[in-house]
């Protein structure tokens, strides 16, 4: 008699079982959590998306689109690919929804399955989950900042601690070829030492060869001309100033003058955080930066943007393994739900820098604040704050800065007093206490 087939999961695929579950939904609570303080506005885009999208978003000759898409064709012959990422289809659903027309910048956040055909091994899946974050419409380093201090809140809050961050600027349309002839000259020049792929990559995406985890192609790199050093003056500025940004914050970081990312709408600032030894074999937790070209390239204006994305089962695998315990305070995060009352408002890259810690002990303190880091003007940043309708505006530029005061402003009747910095968080928890 013949036997019974047993049916098992497709390779690189897995199911989440209900002991699991408990995990991705308290890692989910707290990203939800984060996204609502940051006031991200979550959305959700279609699986199965149009293969073009992705060859013009993602980019052709990225190894995402080269060799890892699941594509076919549906029974109408429409191309069709399950997605291997979500940032064109964020975009895609951004200017076909009308959303171009909001207020700037345009926050959006997604979490779901992703598909990308690769090996499969530890922490490498061919259906994978991403949480993701997008900021659209705000060309500031500010921003970047705060996109990393919101990720970072992500780790602390699930209990991983031992992170590294690595940051590059990998340029702009304007800089970048210059340094993509350097890059081009020095590999032609040690071709014999590359593996059969760079070799490839040299003429199609020389910037890919960095990326490359051969070792004779690692050992190649050791000497290879680094991109910070062929900067456009923009370029050097943005990235000069989000490392001061970081310093401010006290966000410790490695300067990767290699880190290039394999997706090819970057440009500026690229990032990666990673468990903290080197030899951890989950590989990259969070990776993103920014893409100020990209929503031009997908048929909409030209819109500045950042984002990144982390993967779920990646810091699942962590959680489990060093069996931390995700910090959940559901009364606050469900205070985070509601709109915020504080708006704090700066001026000038000092104050920026403070606001950037302000915007943190505020979130410690379980109270939800709003702001518009990117923005340097007074008025566009009181205007948005009224119409938010938030209570208070806390109002910071240079003289305050440095005299350790802090205007606030009740938006009511716009009467304003100055008070010391010192013990203001306590003060406005007081002031919102009795709003109840
Ligand atoms: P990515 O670096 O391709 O970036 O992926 C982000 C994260 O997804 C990785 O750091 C990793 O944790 C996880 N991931 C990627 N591939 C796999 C896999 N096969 N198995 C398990 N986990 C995986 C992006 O996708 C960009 N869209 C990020 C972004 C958003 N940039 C700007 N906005």
């Amino acid at each position: 008699m013949a036997r019974k087939k047993q049916f098992k999961t497709i390779t690189g695929m897995a199911d989440i079982m209900p002991t699991d579950y408990k995990i991705w939904k308290e890692v989910e609570e707290v990203i939800t959590a984060i996204a609502n303080f940051y006031d991200f506005a979550r959305i959700s885009t279609p699986i199965l998306e149009d293969e073009d999208l992705f060859v013009k978003g993602t980019g052709q000759s990225t190894e995402v689109i080269e060799k890892q898409m699941f594509s076919f064709r549906t029974k109408g012959k429409e191309k069709v690919v399950l997605r291997p990422e979500f940032t064109p289809s964020i975009i895609r659903a951004y200017i076909e929804n009308g959303l171009e027309s909001r207020q700037k910048p345009v926050k959006l956040w997604t979490l779901g399955p992703l598909f990308r055909y690769e090996k499969p091994q530890k922490g490498r899946y061919r259906q994978f989950h991403q949480f993701d974050f997008e900021i659209i419409g705000d060309a500031a380093s500010a921003t970047d900042a705060l996109l990393i201090q919101l990720l970072l809140n992500i780790l602390e809050r699930l209990g991983l601690k031992n992170w590294r961050l690595e940051v590059n600027s990998i340029g702009c349309q304007e800089c970048r070829p210059h340094y993509l002839k350097q890059l081009k000259k020095y590999y032609n020049e040690r071709k014999k030492h590359l593996c059969a792929d760079c070799k490839k990559r040299l003429e199609k995406n020389p910037l890919r060869v960095l990326d490359c985890k051969e070792e004779k192609c690692q050992r190649v790199k050791k000497t290879a001309p680094q991109i910070v050093n062929s900067l456009c003056q923009e370029c050097y500025k943005h990235f000069h100033s989000l490392l001061e940004f970081l310093d401010a914050m006290g966000i410790s970081y490695i300067l990767n003058p290699y880190l290039v990312r394999g997706l090819d709408y970057y440009e500026k600032t690229v990032f990666e955080i990673m468990p903290e030894e080197e030899n951890n074999r989950q590989g990259t937790l969070i990776g993103g930066g920014r893409y100020d070209k990209l929503i031009e390239q997908l048929g909409g204006k030209p819109t500045p943007a950042v984002g990144a994305a982390g993967g779920m089962e990646r810091i699942i695998e962590i959680i489990k393994e060093e069996n931390l315990h995700p910090n959940i305070q559901r009364r606050v995060f469900e205070s985070f739900e509601n709109p915020p009352q504080i708006f704090l408002v700066q001026l000038g890259d000092l104050a920026k820098k403070k606001i950037l810690k302000l915007i943190e002990e505020f979130k410690k303190n379980g109270i939800k604040v709003a702001q518009n880091i990117g923005k340097d003007n007074l008025k566009s940043q009181l205007q948005l704050a009224s119409k938010m309708k938030v209570k208070y505006s806390l109002i910071l530029g240079q003289r305050e800065v440095l005299e350790d005061t802090i205007i606030v402003r009740d938006m009511e009747n716009s009467i304003q007093e100055v008070l010391p910095q010192k013990g203001i968080i306590k003060e406005i928890k007081k002031r919102i206490k009795e709003l109840k």
